[in-house]
């Protein structure tokens, strides 16, 4: 009788789902892992820019922003990654089924006005391999990322020949101010 209702109760647990609370509370674990990390790279884009063109500021996309990413991820447990529908570095910046998914959804959220700062995603997932907390902020084109972003009459012919070398197959031109270039993706195991 006793082991049946504890049976019963460990099936109860196993079926409930997850608490809103849970969600809420990795969001916000995400949200002060990511805002530093985007604050530091736009403002590190703009002094570079600024200081030596955009010549000098492909480091900035290059190195800078994926040893941060590396950092972050390895301090926390976690994977964080800047990724895209359109990539540069298809290695480092492909978007997985979830990633691709959320990003479309900010492209349409974006089209019907919603304002880039609420451009948010958080869901928790089954996969084959385990249960994970997905999280996923908009990044939208700023007017300072289309010196290397933008379309062929923003991007100076120095920079265009430096990218065509260094990543022959990229895709992350052509954008505007205000369109969705990716996102910060954190996949986090639970
Ligand atoms: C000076 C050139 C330059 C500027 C300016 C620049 N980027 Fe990049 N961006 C790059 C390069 C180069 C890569 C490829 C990085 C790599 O090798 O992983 C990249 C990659 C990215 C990626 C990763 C996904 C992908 O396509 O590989 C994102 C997201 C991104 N840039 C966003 C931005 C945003 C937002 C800005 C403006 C704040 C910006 N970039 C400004 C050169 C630049």
């Amino acid at each position: 009788m006793l082991k049946k209702s504890i049976l019963s109760a460990l099936l109860v647990l196993s079926a409930t789902p997850v608490l809103a609370d849970d969600i809420a509370k990795y969001q916000g674990e995400s949200r002060a892992v990511i805002g530093p990390f985007v604050k530091q790279l736009l403002e590190e884009n703009k002094k570079a820019i600024k200081e030596g063109g955009p010549d000098s500021a492909i480091k900035v996309c290059k190195d800078i922003a994926p040893k941060m990413a590396g950092d972050l991820s390895r301090q926390h447990g976690i994977k964080l990654t800047r990724v895209s529908l359109k990539v540069r570095n298809p290695l480092l910046g492909t978007a997985d089924e979830w990633e691709q998914k959320t990003l479309k959804q900010f492209e349409e959220r974006i089209a019907k006005g919603e304002k880039p700062e609420t451009l948010e995603a958080a869901e928790i997932v089954n996969e084959p391999a385990g249960k994970y907390f997905r999280y996923m902020k908009g990044i939208v084109l700023q007017s300072g990322c289309t010196a290397c972003h933008g379309t062929a009459d923003d991007v100076e012919a120095s920079v265009a020949a430096r990218l065509k070398e260094d990543y022959p197959h990229d895709q992350a031109t052509g954008y505007v101010a205000g369109q969705v270039r990716g996102g910060v993706s954190i996949k986090r195991p639970l």
